[in-house]
């Protein structure tokens, strides 16, 4: 495990959710990107929403890496993404407004377009399901888009620029239409890519090779995660989950890069855990701490402005999330949230039946039954926003940090104090 602080890194390092998502990873990335030869956005579609605020203002991301506001950083959409080009283009409308540059940009070839049709197969699908098999999807045709690319009948990023693109395109919404009962108006969706296509032309490329260069000559090179851990197709909390792997598992389907070559893998968690969407959540918390976290901690969601629900820190899913992600260090975020209740708890275990059990893989139900274990710890009062060096934390915000070490046995690099770019302690 390496002892370096955040501050300073080297080599190859990945930021991956260790919850249900909306930790921080849009402002972690754009601290983290001012050393980074290479931002590489490796899984998720336009679910994904991460904040960034900095210099050229507040900017909710979706598709477009968050390292994007370094100019000497070049960002890549890898092949695993499922590439929601109307977002990209919103995306694009959004830093050209802010005179923000985007020309450091490359867009993998192979990756899979979400069409329209997978947003209106998406919406169908929730509303035909009924009240608790519901999962709250964000709507934005993620599902469809990787079911498309494991049947092998997804449309890919360089179709957009072959001859037969019109006569692909034709054929599919036919199938489309026919298989699903839908009525997709052929012309409008062509006229709609062609303009499109034209905009992201300059900068679909191969990102495999980028990488491969970038990793041979030493450069710097951070993966940017979308989602969490728990929200893995395979790993997370299965049929409520997201149909990517958010965990490190993503990096090689978007890149090839084993991930023993990984230098630093970065966990981040908020100093308390949400969730948006459905499925189990052992500590969430339903009494008036849970305004206080929704309006101190702006609790709604950035990509489908839905209400998180707030609950305790769970340290047994972090360690879950740690030992199969081999977690280097930990991000704590929004820290000063939490300035102001008397009393903080931690989930350091499960019960079930009254016996001591650990977080199984894939298992929605057993989160609904489990019972959490929680320590008490004291809270602080004090505003925090504007400390940047550990040592001048309360002294209760500092116990919490190194109790969340001493349980997960992970060091604790980063913490965020406010939403902005520099609002952090690198410890
Ligand atoms: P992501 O999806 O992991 O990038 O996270 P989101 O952007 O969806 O959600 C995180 C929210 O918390 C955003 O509104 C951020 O601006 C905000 N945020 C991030 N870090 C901090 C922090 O340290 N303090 C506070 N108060 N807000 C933060
Ligand atoms: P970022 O990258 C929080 C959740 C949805 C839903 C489930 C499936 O911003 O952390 P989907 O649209 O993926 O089919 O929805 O996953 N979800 C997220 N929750 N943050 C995200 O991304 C999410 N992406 C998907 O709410 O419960
Ligand atoms: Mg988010």
């Amino acid at each position: 495990m390496s002892k370096a602080s955040l501050i300073e890194w080297r080599g190859i390092a990945a930021v991956i959710g260790v919850d249900w998502g909306d930790s921080g990873k849009g402002r972690l990335i754009d601290d983290l990107a001012k050393r980074a030869h290479i931002v590489a956005r490796f899984s998720g579609g336009s679910n994904t929403g991460h904040t960034v605020e900095n210099k050229h203002g507040k900017f909710a991301l979706h598709i477009m890496p968050s390292g994007i506001f370094h100019k000497n950083t070049h960002c890549l959409i890898g092949r695993n993404v499922a590439l929601d080009l109307e977002s990209l283009s919103e995306e694009m409308d959004a830093l050209d407004k802010a005179k923000v540059s985007y020309d450091n940009l490359t867009i993998d070839e192979q990756a899979t377009l979400t069409m329209p049709w997978h947003k209106v197969r998406d919406g169908i699908r929730e509303k035909l399901r009924s009240g608790n098999k519901k999962i709250g999807t964000t709507g934005k045709g993620v599902g469809p888009t990787y079911a498309d690319r494991t049947e092998r009948v997804g449309l890919l990023v360089k179709d957009l620029f072959s001859k037969d693109f019109r006569k692909k395109l034709t054929e599919e919404i036919k199938i489309q239409n026919k298989f699903f009962g839908l009525k997709l108006n052929d012309e409008k969706i062509y006229r709609q890519y062609l303009k499109i296509s034209k905009r992201i032309k300059s900068f679909v490329g191969s990102t495999l090779e980028i990488l491969r260069e970038a990793q041979k000559s030493g450069k710097n090179i951070l993966f940017e995660g979308a989602q969490g851990y728990f929200l893995d197709i395979d790993a997370g909390t299965y049929p409520f989950v997201t149909s990517s792997n958010p965990g490190i598992v993503g990096i090689m389907r978007s890149f090839d890069l084993h991930p023993s070559v990984l230098n630093e893998v970065i966990g981040i968690t908020k100093s308390y855990t949400t969730r948006v969407g459905a499925g189990p959540m052992p500590t969430k918390i339903d009494a008036e701490i849970r305004e206080f976290l929704i309006i101190r901690g702006k609790e709604k969601g950035t990509t489908t402005n839905r209400l998180r629900d707030p609950g305790w820190l769970d340290l047994v899913l972090i360690k879950a999330a740690a030992e199969a992600n081999r977690l280097t260090a930990l991000a704590v975020t929004k820290l000063d949230v939490l300035s102001g209740l008397v009393s903080i708890k931690i989930c350091v275990g499960y019960k079930l039946d009254g016996k001591k059990v650990d977080y199984l893989p894939h298992d929605a139900e057993f989160l609904t039954q489990v019972e959490p274990v929680y320590e008490e710890m004291s809270g602080w009062e004090e505003d925090i926003s504007a400390i940047r060096n550990f040592k001048d934390l309360p002294t209760s915000a500092k116990k919490y940090i190194k109790r969340i070490e001493k349980i997960t046995n992970i060091p604790v690099k980063f913490i965020s104090v406010g939403p902005e770019r520099g609002q952090v302690i690198y410890v």
